[in-house]
């Protein structure tokens, strides 16, 4: 039985996001009513394969009365590019969909990100659904409607926003998620505790630790407040206009730096930049006379204890010189004396995207990381 049930307010885009534990053997039933035909394609991984997701999804399909066909992509960011996207596309296509076949998005962020481009762009546009496998997706990607690939120029370059019909969030699926996948997605938890939700981030302090111990009940409830956290700012800001939605980046600017610089491999996960990322932000809110200066601690202090690095020179012992962080940031060499854009923290619970914030802030803080 699903503990909970969100409902994410978009006007004729509305969808439920469905939160428990067994619900991917329940899921014929739970998806019947947001879909408009009786067919669907599911786009998974071979490890959620491996794991058994896609086998307990076609019968919980079966049982429910829905037609299925699956198509598999190699595990991994790889995936979700131009060679990515065709395959998945032609193999859609060759099972003769019509405008009423939904695409089920079953896996973590890069296939939820690349099946919901899949289905954006074939046909002009498919039905979709999200079952989010991985923490990160449960908390964040499978939420919002952003989908897309990276381009050779950049992550994420390439995309459109489409919606869901409904978001399935099995918590069972956490049992199989590597560990190192599991602190992770505990980052974006973190990020959104710190954007909008002071009681979530002493919340996480008692209870995270029971939470990356495999905790259903601790998952659920941080999965729900992070997924109503999220969907708050998607229904104010859907396509990223106001400058609301970007408070979701908290942490991201340095963030998103740290994987550029790793070359996005495996040595730095998104959610292990996000977690060195939130630390710098933070201690730069602090650095703008913005925030109490205890609040880098606390954040430090907490996801050192959930078993993330919080050091940069702990992930690369050569460091991160402040000349190539800022040219990842979009600043080049001679861009002295101007500003950057920043999500910065006026309180813990409450974030604000600046545009202005000084350079001379930014590089003594990258030249010596808080
Ligand atoms: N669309 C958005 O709004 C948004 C937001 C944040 C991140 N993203 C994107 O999400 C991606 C990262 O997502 P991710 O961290 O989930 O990565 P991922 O999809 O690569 O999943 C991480 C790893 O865990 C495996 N896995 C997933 N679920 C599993 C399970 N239940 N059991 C065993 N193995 C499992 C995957 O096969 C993969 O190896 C990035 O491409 C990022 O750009 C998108
Ligand atoms: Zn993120």
């Amino acid at each position: 039985v699903s503990a909970a049930t969100l409902n994410v307010a978009l006007g004729a885009r509305s969808y439920p996001i469905e939160i428990g534990t067994g619900l991917i053997a329940r899921a014929g039933a739970l998806l019947r009513p947001h879909l408009p035909g009786p067919r669907v394609i599911v786009v998974s991984d071979r490890h959620v394969a491996a794991a058994g997701w896609t086998t307990r999804l076609a019968a919980g399909l079966d049982a429910g009365g829905i037609g299925h066909a699956t198509v598999l992509v190699e595990p991994g960011e790889a995936s979700k590019g131009w060679a990515g996207l065709q395959h998945v596309v032609e193999s859609i296509l060759a099972q003769r969909p019509d405008r009423k076949t939904a695409v089920v998005a079953l896996g973590g962020g890069v296939i939820g990100d690349l099946a919901g481009f899949a289905a954006a762009v074939t046909l002009r546009g498919l039905p979709f659904v999200q079952i989010p496998t991985s923490l990160l997706a449960q908390v964040d990607s499978s939420v919002g409607g952003k989908t897309g690939i990276n381009s050779a120029l950049g992550k994420n370059l390439i995309g459109a926003f489409h919606q869901p019909r409904a978001v399935l969030i099995d918590t069972a699926t956490l049992a199989t998620l590597p560990p190192r996948e599991l602190r992770a997605g505990y980052a974006e938890i973190v990020k959104h505790g710190l954007i909008a939700d002071a009681e979530l981030l002493a919340w996480l302090e008692a209870r995270g630790t029971a939470l990356l111990a495999g905790d259903d009940a601790a998952a659920q409830h941080a999965i729900r407040r992070s997924c109503e956290i999220k969907a708050a700012v998607v229904e104010r800001d859907e396509h990223e206009t106001l400058g609301l939605r970007a408070t979701l980046n908290f942490g991201h600017t340095f963030g998103h730096a740290y994987e550029a610089l790793c070359g996005y491999s495996d040595r730095l996960l998104h959610g292990e930049a996000v977690a060195l990322g939130l630390v710098q932000a933070t201690e730069l809110s602090v650095r703008l006379g913005l925030l109490d200066p205890a609040a880098t601690g606390r954040v430090r202090d907490h996801l050192a204890a959930s078993g993330l690095a919080v050091d940069p020179t702990r992930v690369r012992a050569e460091g991160f010189p402040a000349e190539a962080m800022l040219a990842a940031m979009g600043r080049d060499k001679k861009a002295e004396g101007g500003t950057l854009a920043f999500v910065l923290l006026r309180r813990v619970g409450e974030a604000f995207l600046s545009r202005t914030v000084p350079l001379e802030v930014v590089r003594p803080l990258l030249d010596s990381p808080a």
